[in-house]
């Protein structure tokens, strides 16, 4: 069963016309870097202004999401998925709404009716309870122990901050064999969420404040990936025929069986995916330094990595035979595919060639410092090669492998050690050595400044400077230019980058020159103008140099994890970020 084909035929011969998926880069939108959900193309008509396809519309909204990046590797996560909705504009509500769902999915998709259960929103001290939908529902044959009554945190829905938002009801299917238990538990992971229905009656604005919208809204939203898998009777989404034939040509390019390398497998599937989409939509995106450049740019090096593990030659082409799999799968549903299939195919290689010159001049250290004629890479030549080259232990370990060598890899962590405990011991005796007014938190801070600031170069554009800074023990303080709320995609991307930097324990570096060297060396220097002849200038591993009066920690290791806890406005164009070290 093609169940895209069937929900689309469903609601259009309910009446609804199917719109074309919009890009995957919003138009005219510069607060999200790329549509998350398949309501966001759809905000003005929610809003109320008149869609040219009427009040009642459907279709499959290609998405990508970014907060789950890490997670991508396990068996339900993807960078890329596809979303199926349908939507009232102002026309139908809820009793119409939940009747569509459920004959769709009982009569169309056949599933049991006991293999479903439901939440709705319990209420609060604004909004009451929606008994509206938990009646349908019931009215329909879902029992009253399938149904569960929660918070504002389940059952209402908002995309970011502000805009379109209401109370939503969520249908759940049981996906195990087991017996199904009377009772509903919706923290019982057996029961997995296929579909969405989100009553859009309020707007929530900046402020938290909210209203009610002109007209009463529908918004639905059920994830392709899931319920796919989900009615193959699959909890591995790589393993549903969305993706069987990917990996299955995975597995043929590296003579490798999935089973044993899924983590590695996932991941290079699900970022080639994704590269494609980003580079064939309409809006030429090029690997780059910044917004949904840069994206793809980390997407591209991270499965050519993960391909390096897997041993295939990394200079073959490996990626666009999988890319050209996966435009001839998706091409007839999105012909943005078709016609940009030389620009993707360009894309990926051109970045996988200058990603391949960093790998390679990075292993040409390798080779100096490691000596062919002992069997054994000590400890120094491994604590080296991770210090100084950013080699990390694994793929030293990879590369000695292949030399049939040993690495000394207890040695390797005890030196990692004793570098920290040395570095804690010097920012202590730094402290005690009189840096007046700096706690070894606030020095924290300052090290966490510089690294907010690199982030937020890399997320939001090389725009961003310092506009204010204030530190104390508890928190750090950033004002920076920015013409627009961030996105929690873009917050998310801002922690999870300085984390990953904490996490590489980079050396912070006290630099002395003068001021035109300062310019020169591209640090950054902004109100120079303050400073004396001869300049301070901080530089932390290869990602940020600043001119500073410091002072800093030695290693980025010892800043522990970072959060932002808010991001407001500080003044007309100008973004204020709260952070914290925890
Ligand atoms: N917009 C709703 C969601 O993404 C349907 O879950």
């Amino acid at each position: 069963m093609n169940i895209r084909e069937e929900f689309i035929n469903y609601f259009e011969k309910n009446g609804h016309r199917q719109i074309p998926s919009s890009p995957i880069v919003p138009e005219n939108d510069p607060t999200v870097l790329f549509n998350t959900a398949g309501m966001q193309p759809l905000v003005p008509y929610l809003l109320g202004e008149e869609h040219p396809y009427g009040k009642r519309l459907c279709d499959y909204q290609k998405c990508v999401r970014l907060t789950d990046l890490d997670e991508i590797g396990d068996k339900t996560h993807h960078t890329f998925f596809e979303m199926l909705g349908n939507w009232s504009l102002g026309d139908y509500f809820k009793k119409e709404s939940i009747g569509y769902s459920f004959e769709f999915l009982t009569k169309v998709l056949n599933i049991p009716v006991e293999k479903l259960a439901i939440t709705v929103f319990k209420g609060d001290d604004k909004i009451p309870r929606d008994d509206v939908s938990a009646d349908r529902w019931k009215e329909l044959g879902i029992a009253e122990d399938r149904i569960a009554y929660l918070g504002k945190e389940d059952n209402f829905w908002i995309a970011g901050d502000s805009g379109p938002c209401g109370s939503d009801t969520e249908i759940f299917y049981f996906r195990s064999d087991d017996e199904i238990p009377q009772k509903f538990d919706p923290e019982d992971d057996r029961w997995v969420e296929i579909w969405n229905n989100v009553f859009m009656e309020f707007y929530k604005d900046e402020n938290g404040n909210i209203t009610e919208l002109k007209q009463k809204n529908v918004d639905t939203g059920m994830g392709l990936e899931r319920i796919v898998a989900v009615l193959e009777g699959v909890d591995d989404n790589y393993k549903s025929s969305i993706w069987s034939d990917v990996i299955n040509k995975l597995e043929d390019i590296t003579g490798l069986s999935y089973e044993g390398n899924e983590k590695a497998m996932r991941i290079i599937v699900d970022h080639i995916r994704t590269s494609v989409f980003i580079a064939a939509d309409p809006a030429g995106i090029k690997p780059s330094n910044t917004d949904q450049g840069y994206i793809l740019r980390r997407l591209i090096r991270r499965y050519i990595r993960q391909a390096r593990k897997l041993g295939i030659d990394i200079n073959s082409d490996f990626d666009l035979e999988i890319a050209l799999l996966i435009i001839r799968k998706y091409e007839k549903y999105y012909s943005e595919l078709k016609d940009n299939k030389d620009v993707v195919l360009d894309v990926l290689s051109n970045e996988k060639k200058k990603f391949s010159r960093t790998l390679e001049k990075g292993l040409r250290e390798f080779e100096k410092l490691v000596k062919t004629d002992t069997s054994m890479i000590d400890k120094t030549i491994a604590f080296r090669l991770y210090d100084t080259y950013g080699f990390p232990i694994e793929l030293t370990l990879e590369e000695a492998e292949d030399r049939g060598m040993k690495v000394d890899v207890d040695g390797f962590y005890e030196k990692f050690k004793e570098h920290q405990d040395k570095s804690r011991t010097a920012s202590k005796g730094k402290f005690k050595g009189g840096l007046s007014g700096n706690s070894e938190l606030e020095t924290k801070y300052h090290t966490a400044t510089h690294l907010l600031n690199a982030a937020l170069k890399k997320v939001i554009g090389s725009s961003v400077h310092q506009l204010g800074s204030n530190i104390t023990p508890e928190r750090l303080r950033f004002d920076f230019p920015c013409d627009h709320k961030m996105t929690d995609e873009e917050k998310q991307m801002t922690e999870d980058l300085v984390n990953e930097w904490i996490k590489e324990d980079l050396t912070v570096e006290k630099l002395e020159m003068s001021k035109d060297e300062a310019i020169k060396s591209g640090a950054e220097c902004t109100f120079i103008d303050r400073y004396p002849d001869v300049v301070t200038v901080y530089k932390i591993g290869d990602v940020s140099m600043e001119l500073c009066g410091g002072p800093h920690v030695s290693h980025t290791g010892e800043l522990g994890h970072f959060k932002i806890k808010k991001e407001e406005s500080s003044s007309a164009g100008v973004r204020r970020i709260k952070a914290i070290l925890e």
